[in-house]
């Protein structure tokens, strides 16, 4: 057992406290999730945007490549209510739109590829070993996940959202610091153009001492084994990570994002609307530029997400990351290496960690 064994890890059945942070958008393989597991720590499948046939097919994979304890992530969020579609998005929208070669818009708003209550029945049918949950509270998804055995855990951005959390009954609550990459899980981003922000080394330790109880996990900007030791120093029993994962071999992040990913410099990530409507960071790019030029706003979530899908896949087709969803957080920078295992990332995390230890010593 390594010194890092934490609550975490054994309320959990993990060897390390590392999570692997699902990351919707076609970037978690089954491969991915099964390394991080069979390393030690929990993997996760992104559940978002996916087809529930394709989930199941994903979470089968998994179960052949691993014993190990695995998770699956939904995004959680209720159906916006009225919205105006201005004149000036249909221009940046068009304006985006022939740079890209694609026809005007043609004034449909494309249904959302969301079937959140498909894929939870398929999380239930396949036994999941853990389900996580970001934007809301797990709410029926929730009792149903605890009266079928599994482990539940919910993100926060602040401390009455975690709260929140822990009175629904959660097994650990993500601390998610206004560094990560993506998007985060404030409940309601009304009125806050970049989410709830405050920064991982604030939130955590606020929430630590707020809920003795309930095992809190660190997430933003911890790229290494510095910062899991950091982030237990403030009293996290493991942390989630995302960005550092982007890059690795068993990582299916488009090739261009992931070459963009190596060169960015701290200030890139930004946070934006542009993509899905809901504050999320990624590298600035082309569109989030025009974007915030514009001055407009955008649709609601998840109605803005389907308005530039077409946009998304036009990029990946031309390989031009200017007009992709570049999402990382503000650790990013500290990305040097492509090609890494999974399993190497994460002995990487915890040797650097257990060097910190011993030069405290
Ligand atoms: C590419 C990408 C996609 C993400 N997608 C999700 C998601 O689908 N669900 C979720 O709960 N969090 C998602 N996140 C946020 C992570 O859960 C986590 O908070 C974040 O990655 C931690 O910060 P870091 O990126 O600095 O490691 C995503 C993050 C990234 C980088």
């Amino acid at each position: 057992m390594n010194c890092f064994y934490t609550r975490f890890c054994e309320r959990f059945s993990l060897q390390v406290p590392i999570i692997q942070a699902g990351m919707a958008g076609g970037i978690v393989s089954s491969e991915l999730v099964a390394a991080v597991s069979e390393a030690g720590g929990l993997g996760t499948l992104a559940g978002a945007y996916v087809k529930p046939d394709d989930l199941r097919r994903s979470i089968r994979r998994v179960k052949e490549l691993t014993k190990q304890p695995f998770s699956v992530n939904l995004l959680l969020y209720e159906e916006p209510g009225a919205y105006a579609v201005t004149p000036e998005l249909v221009d940046w929208l068009n304006g985006i739109r022939s740079e890209l070669g694609l026809a005007p818009w043609d004034g449909e708003i494309p249904g959302s590829t969301d079937e959140v209550d498909e894929c939870f029945s398929v999380i239930l049918e396949e036994k999941v070993p853990v389900f996580s949950v970001a934007f809301a509270l797990p709410g029926k998804y929730g009792s149903a996940a605890k009266a079928a055995g599994m482990k539940l855990i919910g993100m926060a951005t602040t401390l009455d959202e975690a709260k929140a959390l822990h009175a629904a009954g959660v097994d650990a609550i993500v601390a998610q610091g206004g560094e990560a990459g993506g998007h985060r899980g404030t409940f309601s981003v009304e009125g806050k153009p970049a989410g709830e922000s405050v920064g991982t080394m604030a939130l955590v330790p606020l929430l630590v001492d707020a809920l003795p109880d309930t095992p809190i996990v660190a997430a933003g900007g911890i790229m290494d084994g510095r910062g899991l030791a950091a982030a237990l120093s403030l009293g996290a029993d493991a942390i989630q990570v995302g960005t550092r994962f982007l890059t690795c071999r068993e990582s299916t992040a488009h090739v261009a994002y992931k070459e963009r990913l190596l060169t960015a410099k701290e200030t890139d990530p930004q946070i934006t609307r542009a993509f899905s409507g809901r504050p999320a960071r990624g590298i600035a790019n082309r569109i989030m530029h025009r974007f915030a030029e514009s001055g407009i706003t955008a649709l609601p979530y998840p109605v803005q997400n389907s308005l530039t899908r077409e946009i998304r896949a036009a990029a990946a087709r031309r390989n031009d990351a200017e007009y992709m969803s570049l999402w990382a957080g503000q650790g990013v920078a500290m990305v040097k290496e492509a090609g890494q295992s999974a399993a190497e990332i994460v002995e990487m995390y915890m040797a650097q960690a257990e060097e910190v230890v011993k030069r405290w010593r």
